[in-house]
Protein backbone atom coordinates (compact mmCIF):
# COMPACT_ATOMS: atom_id res chain seq x y z
CA UNK A 1 0.00 0.00 0.00
CA UNK A 2 1.28 3.77 -0.64
CA UNK A 3 2.43 5.76 2.25
CA UNK A 4 2.54 9.18 1.14
CA UNK A 5 4.04 11.68 3.80
CA UNK A 6 4.08 15.43 3.24
CA UNK A 7 6.08 18.38 4.41
CA UNK A 8 4.07 21.42 4.19
CA UNK A 9 5.91 24.72 4.77
CA UNK A 10 5.15 28.47 4.85
CA UNK A 11 4.77 28.48 0.92
CA UNK A 12 1.53 26.32 0.62
CA UNK A 13 -0.01 29.63 2.79
CA UNK A 14 1.13 32.31 0.95
CA UNK A 15 -1.90 33.17 -1.15
CA UNK A 16 -3.90 32.66 1.61
CA UNK A 17 -2.03 36.03 2.53
CA UNK A 18 0.31 34.46 5.14
CA UNK A 19 3.77 35.97 4.80
CA UNK A 20 6.82 33.37 4.62
CA UNK A 21 9.90 33.75 6.15
CA UNK A 22 12.62 34.10 3.77
CA UNK A 23 11.41 35.33 0.56
CA UNK A 24 12.19 38.89 -0.04
CA UNK A 25 9.81 41.26 2.81
CA UNK A 26 9.46 37.98 4.39
CA UNK A 27 9.04 38.01 8.10
CA UNK A 28 12.65 37.15 8.86
CA UNK A 29 13.40 40.09 7.21
CA UNK A 30 11.02 42.36 8.91
CA UNK A 31 12.22 41.13 12.55
CA UNK A 32 14.86 39.57 14.29
CA UNK A 33 14.81 35.84 14.99
CA UNK A 34 16.84 36.09 18.06
CA UNK A 35 14.72 37.97 19.17
CA UNK A 36 11.06 37.13 18.64
CA UNK A 37 11.74 33.05 18.22
CA UNK A 38 14.42 31.65 20.74
CA UNK A 39 13.69 31.45 24.69
CA UNK A 40 16.49 33.97 25.49
CA UNK A 41 14.63 36.65 23.46
CA UNK A 42 11.56 36.01 25.13
CA UNK A 43 13.18 35.88 28.72
CA UNK A 44 14.78 39.04 27.68
CA UNK A 45 12.08 40.94 26.14
CA UNK A 46 8.08 38.29 26.32
CA UNK A 47 6.09 41.68 25.91
CA UNK A 48 7.44 42.32 22.03
CA UNK A 49 7.05 38.05 21.52
CA UNK A 50 3.64 38.03 22.44
CA UNK A 51 3.44 41.37 20.21
CA UNK A 52 4.98 39.10 17.18
CA UNK A 53 2.93 35.61 17.81
CA UNK A 54 -0.62 38.03 18.35
CA UNK A 55 -0.56 39.55 15.49
CA UNK A 56 0.52 36.63 13.76
CA UNK A 57 -2.65 34.90 15.45
CA UNK A 58 -4.88 37.77 14.50
CA UNK A 59 -3.73 37.70 10.63
CA UNK A 60 -3.98 33.64 10.53
CA UNK A 61 -7.30 33.86 12.53
CA UNK A 62 -8.68 35.75 9.02
CA UNK A 63 -6.74 33.50 7.01
CA UNK A 64 -9.15 31.42 4.55
CA UNK A 65 -7.16 27.96 3.25
CA UNK A 66 -6.44 27.83 -0.45
CA UNK A 67 -6.68 25.39 -3.06
CA UNK A 68 -3.82 23.20 -1.76
CA UNK A 69 -4.48 23.01 1.26
CA UNK A 70 -8.08 21.80 -0.09
CA UNK A 71 -6.14 19.50 -2.16
CA UNK A 72 -4.43 17.94 0.34
CA UNK A 73 -7.24 17.54 2.46
CA UNK A 74 -8.94 15.58 -0.24
CA UNK A 75 -6.07 13.38 -0.58
CA UNK A 76 -6.16 12.63 2.80
CA UNK A 77 -9.86 11.57 3.05
CA UNK A 78 -10.15 9.70 -0.55
CA UNK A 79 -6.82 8.54 -1.26
CA UNK A 80 -6.96 4.47 -0.80
CA UNK A 81 -3.01 4.33 0.34
CA UNK A 82 -2.16 6.31 3.93
CA UNK A 83 -1.50 9.74 3.71
CA UNK A 84 0.54 11.75 6.64
CA UNK A 85 0.63 15.36 6.78
CA UNK A 86 3.58 16.84 8.71
CA UNK A 87 3.75 21.02 8.42
CA UNK A 88 6.21 23.37 9.99
CA UNK A 89 3.47 26.02 9.48
CA UNK A 90 2.00 26.95 12.74
CA UNK A 91 -1.23 28.32 11.19
CA UNK A 92 -4.66 25.85 11.44
CA UNK A 93 -5.12 26.15 7.81
CA UNK A 94 -4.76 22.36 6.36
CA UNK A 95 -7.18 21.73 9.73
CA UNK A 96 -9.42 24.42 8.20
CA UNK A 97 -9.44 22.97 4.64
CA UNK A 98 -11.13 19.19 6.41
CA UNK A 99 -7.98 17.74 7.14
CA UNK A 100 -8.12 15.62 10.01
CA UNK A 101 -4.72 14.04 10.80
CA UNK A 102 -1.86 16.93 10.67
CA UNK A 103 1.44 17.31 12.61
CA UNK A 104 2.68 20.10 13.33
CA UNK A 105 6.37 19.97 14.47
CA UNK A 106 6.64 23.74 14.78
CA UNK A 107 3.92 23.86 17.21
CA UNK A 108 0.43 26.07 16.75
CA UNK A 109 -0.39 29.66 17.41
CA UNK A 110 -3.97 28.04 18.00
CA UNK A 111 -1.92 26.64 21.68
CA UNK A 112 -0.47 27.98 24.49
CA UNK A 113 2.25 26.46 26.60
CA UNK A 114 3.04 26.69 30.16
CA UNK A 115 6.81 27.10 30.83
CA UNK A 116 6.26 25.37 34.47
CA UNK A 117 4.48 22.61 33.92
CA UNK A 118 4.36 21.98 30.64
CA UNK A 119 0.42 22.01 30.65
CA UNK A 120 -1.04 23.14 26.98
CA UNK A 121 -4.24 24.87 26.33
CA UNK A 122 -6.20 26.65 23.78
CA UNK A 123 -4.77 30.29 23.74
CA UNK A 124 -6.66 33.05 23.52
CA UNK A 125 -6.44 35.80 20.65
CA UNK A 126 -4.49 37.82 22.47
CA UNK A 127 -1.95 36.71 25.23
CA UNK A 128 -0.36 38.91 27.35
CA UNK A 129 3.06 38.90 29.80
CA UNK A 130 2.46 36.66 33.17
CA UNK A 131 -0.80 35.17 31.94
CA UNK A 132 -1.03 32.34 34.48
CA UNK A 133 -1.35 28.80 34.07
CA UNK A 134 -4.54 27.14 34.69
CA UNK A 135 -3.31 23.93 35.77
CA UNK A 136 -0.64 25.22 38.27
CA UNK A 137 -1.13 29.18 38.25
CA UNK A 138 2.34 30.18 37.30
CA UNK A 139 2.64 33.47 35.23
CA UNK A 140 4.49 31.72 32.72
CA UNK A 141 2.05 31.02 29.26
CA UNK A 142 4.02 31.64 25.94
CA UNK A 143 2.85 30.70 22.82
CA UNK A 144 2.89 26.56 21.88
CA UNK A 145 5.59 27.26 18.92
CA UNK A 146 8.51 25.82 18.16
CA UNK A 147 11.46 28.47 18.62
CA UNK A 148 14.85 28.16 17.10
CA UNK A 149 17.32 25.91 19.40
CA UNK A 150 14.16 24.01 20.32
CA UNK A 151 13.40 20.80 19.64
CA UNK A 152 10.47 20.31 17.54
CA UNK A 153 7.27 18.19 18.19
CA UNK A 154 6.39 14.27 17.53
CA UNK A 155 9.74 13.70 15.96
CA UNK A 156 9.40 9.72 17.14
CA UNK A 157 6.26 9.76 15.39
CA UNK A 158 7.63 11.42 12.33
CA UNK A 159 10.83 9.23 11.39
CA UNK A 160 8.80 5.98 12.00
CA UNK A 161 5.90 7.40 8.98
CA UNK A 162 9.03 8.24 6.64
CA UNK A 163 10.98 5.09 7.70
CA UNK A 164 7.68 3.54 6.02
CA UNK A 165 7.13 6.35 3.14
CA UNK A 166 6.71 5.46 -0.14
CA UNK A 167 6.66 8.30 -1.41
CA UNK A 168 7.93 11.92 0.50
CA UNK A 169 7.14 14.97 -0.81
CA UNK A 170 7.90 18.66 0.53
CA UNK A 171 5.87 21.56 -0.65
CA UNK A 172 6.51 24.99 -0.32
CA UNK A 173 9.28 24.89 2.11
CA UNK A 174 12.53 26.39 1.41
CA UNK A 175 14.81 23.87 3.27
CA UNK A 176 17.15 25.61 5.24
CA UNK A 177 15.48 24.92 8.20
CA UNK A 178 16.83 21.11 9.99
CA UNK A 179 16.13 18.38 11.07
CA UNK A 180 12.65 19.26 8.36
CA UNK A 181 15.51 19.95 5.76
CA UNK A 182 16.61 16.70 5.82
CA UNK A 183 13.58 14.65 5.73
CA UNK A 184 14.23 14.25 2.14
CA UNK A 185 17.00 12.12 2.94
CA UNK A 186 15.48 10.17 5.76
CA UNK A 187 12.57 9.01 3.05
CA UNK A 188 15.03 8.15 -0.15
CA UNK A 189 16.82 5.92 2.28
CA UNK A 190 13.66 3.96 3.16
CA UNK A 191 13.50 3.74 -0.66
CA UNK A 192 10.25 6.53 -0.87
CA UNK A 193 10.04 8.10 -4.69
CA UNK A 194 10.36 12.14 -3.66
CA UNK A 195 9.19 15.14 -5.60
CA UNK A 196 9.55 19.03 -4.33
CA UNK A 197 6.39 21.76 -5.08
CA UNK A 198 7.88 24.98 -4.74
CA UNK A 199 7.50 28.16 -5.94
CA UNK A 200 11.31 28.34 -7.02
CA UNK A 201 13.72 25.33 -6.39
CA UNK A 202 14.50 25.12 -2.82
CA UNK A 203 18.11 24.63 -0.99
CA UNK A 204 17.74 20.74 -1.34
CA UNK A 205 16.22 20.73 -4.25
CA UNK A 206 18.88 18.08 -6.59
CA UNK A 207 18.03 15.89 -3.71
CA UNK A 208 14.70 15.26 -5.01
CA UNK A 209 13.97 12.67 -7.61
CA UNK A 210 11.32 15.32 -9.22
CA UNK A 211 10.93 19.19 -8.81
CA UNK A 212 7.54 20.59 -9.76
CA UNK A 213 7.68 24.46 -9.86
CA UNK A 214 5.11 27.05 -9.76
CA UNK A 215 2.65 28.69 -7.50
CA UNK A 216 1.20 25.84 -4.71
CA UNK A 217 -2.59 26.75 -5.64
CA UNK A 218 -1.60 25.38 -8.97
CA UNK A 219 0.80 22.68 -8.70
CA UNK A 220 -0.50 20.75 -5.73
CA UNK A 221 -4.15 20.34 -7.38
CA UNK A 222 -2.70 18.85 -10.36
CA UNK A 223 -0.65 16.67 -8.94
CA UNK A 224 -3.28 15.54 -6.32
CA UNK A 225 -5.35 15.05 -9.30
CA UNK A 226 -2.97 12.81 -10.49
CA UNK A 227 -3.40 10.30 -7.74
CA UNK A 228 -7.45 10.16 -9.16
CA UNK A 229 -7.00 10.07 -12.63
CA UNK A 230 -7.35 6.63 -14.58
CA UNK A 231 -3.38 6.00 -16.03
N1 LIG B 1 3.67 28.40 -3.73
C1 LIG B 1 4.67 27.52 -3.50
N2 LIG B 1 5.80 27.86 -2.86
C2 LIG B 1 5.93 29.13 -2.45
C3 LIG B 1 4.92 30.11 -2.66
C4 LIG B 1 3.75 29.69 -3.34
N3 LIG B 1 2.74 30.53 -3.61
N4 LIG B 1 5.35 31.28 -2.14
C5 LIG B 1 6.58 31.06 -1.64
N5 LIG B 1 6.93 29.76 -1.82
C6 LIG B 1 8.17 29.07 -1.41
C7 LIG B 1 9.40 29.95 -1.44
O1 LIG B 1 10.01 29.90 -2.72
C8 LIG B 1 10.28 29.32 -0.35
O2 LIG B 1 11.15 28.34 -0.90
O3 LIG B 1 8.00 28.69 -0.06
C9 LIG B 1 9.26 28.64 0.58
C10 LIG B 1 9.11 29.31 1.94
O4 LIG B 1 10.31 29.20 2.64
P1 LIG B 1 10.50 29.82 4.10
O5 LIG B 1 10.03 31.22 4.14
O6 LIG B 1 11.90 29.57 4.50
O7 LIG B 1 9.48 28.96 5.00
P2 LIG B 1 9.67 27.51 5.62
O8 LIG B 1 10.54 26.66 4.75
O9 LIG B 1 8.33 27.01 5.97
O10 LIG B 1 10.46 27.83 6.95
C11 LIG B 1 10.80 26.79 7.82
O11 LIG B 1 11.64 28.34 9.40
O12 LIG B 1 11.69 30.25 10.72
C12 LIG B 1 11.28 28.97 10.64
O13 LIG B 1 9.79 28.01 12.09
C13 LIG B 1 9.83 28.71 10.87
O14 LIG B 1 8.55 26.80 10.15
C14 LIG B 1 9.42 27.82 9.72
C15 LIG B 1 10.76 27.27 9.24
Amino acid sequence: MEKIVILTGAGISAESGLGTFRDEGGLWAQHRIEDVATPEGFARDPALVHQFYNARRMQAAKAQPNAAHTALARLQKDFTGEVVIVTQNVDSLHEASGAERVIHMHGTLAGALCRACNHRWASPPEMAVGEPCPACAAPTARPDVVWFGEMPYHMDAIYDHLSQATLFAAIGTSGQVYPAAAFVHEALQSGARTVELNLEPSTGASSFDKVILGPATETVPRWVNGFFSPR
